[in-house]
Formats: C-alpha cells, sequence, structure tokens
C-alpha cells in the first residue's frame, strides 16, 4: 500500500469512522477463472496493520472501573472465536433466528422483493444463506454487501458465496458498521435492505444505539428496508450459561481482546493473570462481560505509551449485550421513521426478527 494511502486511513481511523471516504482501497479478485473475480470486489476501509488510534483505549483503561469497547473483541481469532461461540449447545442466540429465517426467509424476500443486501457484521454470513436462497428464487440480479472488520473471513466467506451463486455478486467492505454506513458503495440494484442480525445491537450502550439509528436512516432511502434481530429478555438460567459456556470458549474470546491489544498497541498483557466473569443485569437487562486480574501487576502498552495498574480483584468491563422486548423496540424504531412491516420470533419467544421501511421524511 502507498504510504499516502496509509495516511488516509490513518486519518480515518483517528476521526472515528464518521468522514465520507473519497479514497477506496479495492481488490478486484481477478484470480483463478476472471469470471469469478468480475463478480467480486473486496475493499478495505480499515488498515489491519496500522498501530494507530487507541484514545478509546486509553480512555478506558484509564477510568475507574476500567473498560475496553467491544470492538477489540474481532481480530481475526476473536472473530473466528466467535463463530464458535455460535456453535454451542448454550448460546441459544444463533440456533433460534437461524431457525426463524429457515422458516420465514421466503416471507422477507418477498415483502422486499428483489433488493441489494448489505449486512453489517456479516462473520461467515451462514444465516444469510438463508435470505440469499430466498432472493434467487425470486429471480433477477443479486447482490450483496457484506461488512465485517475481519479481512480473512469476510474474503473466504465472500469466496464461496460466489462459488455457491452463480448469478451472485458480491462487494465486501472491510470495515466497522460507521465507516461502512457512512462509504457504502452506489445502488446497483433497484431498492436495498440492510440487515443487522444477530442482536449485535445489543453491544452497543444506549446512547451509541441512537447514533447507528441516525446513520442506518441516513444510509437508506425512502422505502428502503431495515432488517433488524434483536434477542429478547428470557430468564437468568438460560442467559448466564450462553455466556459462561462449559467449555470455555466465551472465556477465551473474551481474554483473546487482551491478546488483540497486545499485537496491535505493542502490549504485554499476560492473559493468564485474568479470568472471564459474567452475569446477567436484571435491572438493565443485559449480560455484562468483565475481564477479572487475579493478581496485582503492570501492563505496558508501547504503542499508547501508557501504563496501567490493575489490583487483584480489579476488573475491565469488555461487553454489554442487552436483551430487548419487541415493543418497546417498535416503538423506537417507529420514532425515528422505521416503520414495522413484519415481525417473526420462534415459538418461546426468544428471539425477534423486525422488518422495517424508512418512511417518507417531511
Ligand atoms: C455479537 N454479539 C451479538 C454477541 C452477543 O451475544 O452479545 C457477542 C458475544 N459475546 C459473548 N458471546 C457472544
Amino acid at each position: 500500500m502507498a504510504a499516502w494511502d496509509i495516511e488516509i486511513f490513518q486519518a480515518v481511523w483517528l476521526c472515528s469512522f464518521t468522514r465520507k471516504l473519497d479514497v477506496r482501497n479495492i481488490t478486484q479478485d481477478t484470480a483463478a477463472g476472471s469470471r469469478l473475480g468480475q463478480r467480486l470486489t473486496i475493499e478495505h476501509l480499515l488498515d489491519p496493520l496500522a498501530m494507530t488510534g487507541g484514545t478509546d483505549a486509553i480512555a478506558g483503561l484509564t477510568q475507574t472501573p476500567k473498560t475496553l469497547p467491544a470492538k477489540y473483541f474481532y481480530d481475526d481469532r476473536g472473530s473466528q472465536l466467535f463463530e464458535d461461540i455460535c456453535e454451542l449447545p448454550e448460546y441459544y442466540p444463533t440456533r433460534t433466528e437461524t431457525a426463524i429465517l429457515q422458516e420465514f426467509a421466503g416471507q422477507i424476500a418477498g415483502m422486499t422483493g428483489p433488493c441489494e443486501l448489505i449486512e453489517l457484521g456479516s462473520g461467515s454470513s451462514t444465516k444469510t444463506r438463508l435470505l440469499l436462497d430466498a432472493y434467487q428464487k425470486l429471480g433477477g440480479a443479486m447482490r450483496y454487501v457484506p461488512v465485517d472488520v475481519s479481512a480473512e473471513i469476510l474474503q473466504s466467506s465472500a469466496e464461496q458465496l460466489i462459488a455457491d451463486y452463480s448469478t451472485l455478486q458480491v462487494h465486501g467492505l472491510v470495515s466497522t458498521y460507521e465507516m461502512a454506513l457512512a462509504a457504502l458503495p452506489p445502488t446497483q440494484l433497484q431498492t436495498r435492505t440492510v440487515a443487522f442480525l444477530g442482536s449485535s445491537l445489543g453491544n452497543f450502550p444506549p446512547d451509541k444505539c441512537d447514533a447507528f439509528f441516525a446513520q442506518v436512516i441516513g444510509a437508506l432511502a425512502e422505502g428502503e428496508y431495515f432488517l433488524l434481530g434483536i434477542d429478547l429478555q428470557k430468564p437468568k438460567e438460560v442467559l448466564e450459561p450462553a455466556y459462561d459456556d462449559s467449555q470455555g470458549v466465551t472465556a477465551a474470546f473474551n481474554l483473546n481482546m487482551l491478546s488483540h491489544l497486545n499485537w496491535r498497541f505493542g502490549g504485554n498483557f499476560d492473559t493468564g493473570l485474568f479470568d472471564h466473569w459474567a452475569f446477567y443485569n436484571s435491572e438493565q437487562n443485559q449480560i455484562e462481560m468483565h475481564l477479572r486480574c487475579l493478581r496485582s501487576h503492570s501492563v505496558r502498552l508501547d504503542a499508547l505509551n501508557l501504563n496501567v495498574d490493575f489490583a487483584a480483584g480489579e476488573t475491565i468491563h469488555t461487553e454489554v449485550s442487552r436483551k430487548f422486548e419487541l415493543k418497546a423496540m417498535q416503538e423506537y424504531m417507529e420514532k425515528q421513521g422505521l416503520k414495522t412491516l413484519k415481525v417473526w420470533t420462534d415459538a418461546k419467544g426468544w428471539f425477534g426478527l423486525i422488518l422495517c421501511q424508512l418512511e417518507p421524511i417531511n
């Protein structure tokens, strides 16, 4: 990458991903058979190697109690660990949402009609295949814009999709949600659906949630669609094991955040000096995940020029996973101009999918 490219990406990283990008780092995959290559574009809005930014990590590690933004879960290993979490017997959200999509993807596609599908936090795109199958049945052109911070997962799942769907065009964005929503590629089909599945919305604190919806609405044209998957409130006996599984995969996912910081910011966190702590806060209706320090010590992050002291028992708050109520979420979205077209849930009422449409703005 040219030096000026790096400067542009660093500037983008530092200005909180809100600016519309005017320079794009695009790879058109021309490998093995150019017909395949012409249907696959991967655009890198993030520079995975830049040891820049980190003001949020500094702010979080110097406050009391300490916190770290959940975005630091998702380096390539963290993204893979999250895929492993989705397969765990205790982690019901993925299975439950998949079952809803298996039953109703055809209805969803029928309601939006053929459209460009943009997916925020696409990961392996496994559930998305159910929607793509439904759109394929409608016939016509198919275009998918997956957005993920992990270049590795995005690239491999996009290649697989191109191989499996002969008429599909994929334009992947290696990006945060914020950067992607500010820099979506021009629409090529008559309408678009932005999908935000897996209850990733639950990982935003309420103030970030408002900013996120403002960006989604800014990215949609009138009449376009937003498909949201949310995890619903349920007994703590179901929720807590989902975030503290018997195989320790969620613990590894939580601890991997420290390894990611070591790599990104030249740190020396010893993951053996922390353990995973997750519980349901029933007043706030949210799972909270923390890393708890086992004995007092100091950590150095060279690239941030930061020393952090930890006392035994001290915690770093790494994630909230909010659990929602369908009615309240619909009202919240309607206030912002996203009118609910239809809601689907599973038989136990554990997970919800809401399809909405952006109303005309007066
Ligand atoms: C990505 N997100 C919706 C997951 C969740 O359930 O909040 C992240 C996760 N954290 C621990 N397990 C799963």
